[in-house]
């Protein structure tokens, strides 16, 4: 296998929201390398969380790479609004748009990376005719809507799928994985082909930020 970036993206889902510009800045002394961004909106998925005026607010506060995901329906009419908030990868649901490919177009225009994010139960096959345009696939290991829940084993599965699908791409693309990761499941989810991790409770979660991250890397780098 040819050595791959890996890169491990704190949510703040499971932040102090009270002090979210100094947990931001705690994750990323602690060696995060980009921010993971959950956006809810109590529709398409039963959780409400943060929107824009949050991002720009962190925006300030870290040179860190900001990751949206969006769980929210529609998407289209805010993704200008995060584009302008700082956020750097805009990702969305393929359910929560009627035109997939107008917003993959709709997000490079603002100035961002494009990521599709499929759920457990949504196929693959939804990235056929846009992966050529994506930056980024982001693999669901969990029902979206909430932090600390389980890890679905067989995301394992449609990471190897996904793999072979992006490395057939004439593209960069980062394969995310998103939801319950932690020290002792990255390294499989590593060789089942994922390079990028969100892990929220897992982090945010532990007492130690650096200590767990640390711990992380080393699993990746024992791969
Ligand atoms: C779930 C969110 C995740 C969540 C992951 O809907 O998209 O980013 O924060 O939390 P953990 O790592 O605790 O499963
Ligand atoms: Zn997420």
């Amino acid at each position: 296998m040819t050595a791959r970036t890996f890169r491990i993206a704190p949510s703040i889902l499971s932040a102090n929201f009270a002090r979210l510009g100094e947990e931001v800045a705690a994750v990323v002394a602690a060696g995060a390398d980009m921010i993971h961004f959950d956006v809810m909106d109590n529709h398409f998925v039963p959780n409400l969380t943060v929107g824009p005026l949050v991002c720009e607010a962190i925006r300030p506060t870290t040179k860190s790479v900001i990751d949206v995901h969006l769980m929210i329906r529609p998407v289209d009419r805010i993704i200008p609004d995060f584009a302008r908030a700082g956020a750097n990868i805009i990702s969305f649901h393929p359910e929560a748009s009627e035109h997939v490919d107008r917003t993959v177009g709709l997000i490079h225009d603002s100035g961002c990376k494009a990521g599709l994010v499929l759920n457990p139960a949504t196929p693959l096959s939804c990235l056929d005719h846009v992966l050529y345009k994506l930056d980024l696939v982001l693999i669901m290991s969990v029902n979206p809507g909430f932090g600390g829940q389980q890890f679905i084993p067989h995301a394992l599965d449609k990471l190897r799928e996904a793999r072979r699908k992006i490395d057939g791409a004439d593209r960069e693309i980062m394969l995310e994985v998103d939801g319950g990761v932690n020290a002792g499941n990255i390294a499989d989810i590593a060789r089942a082909g994922a390079d990028t991790f969100v892990a929220g409770s897992a982090i945010f979660g532990s007492k130690d930020y650096r200590a767990t991250i640390q711990r992380m890397r080393e699993a990746l780098a024992a791969i």
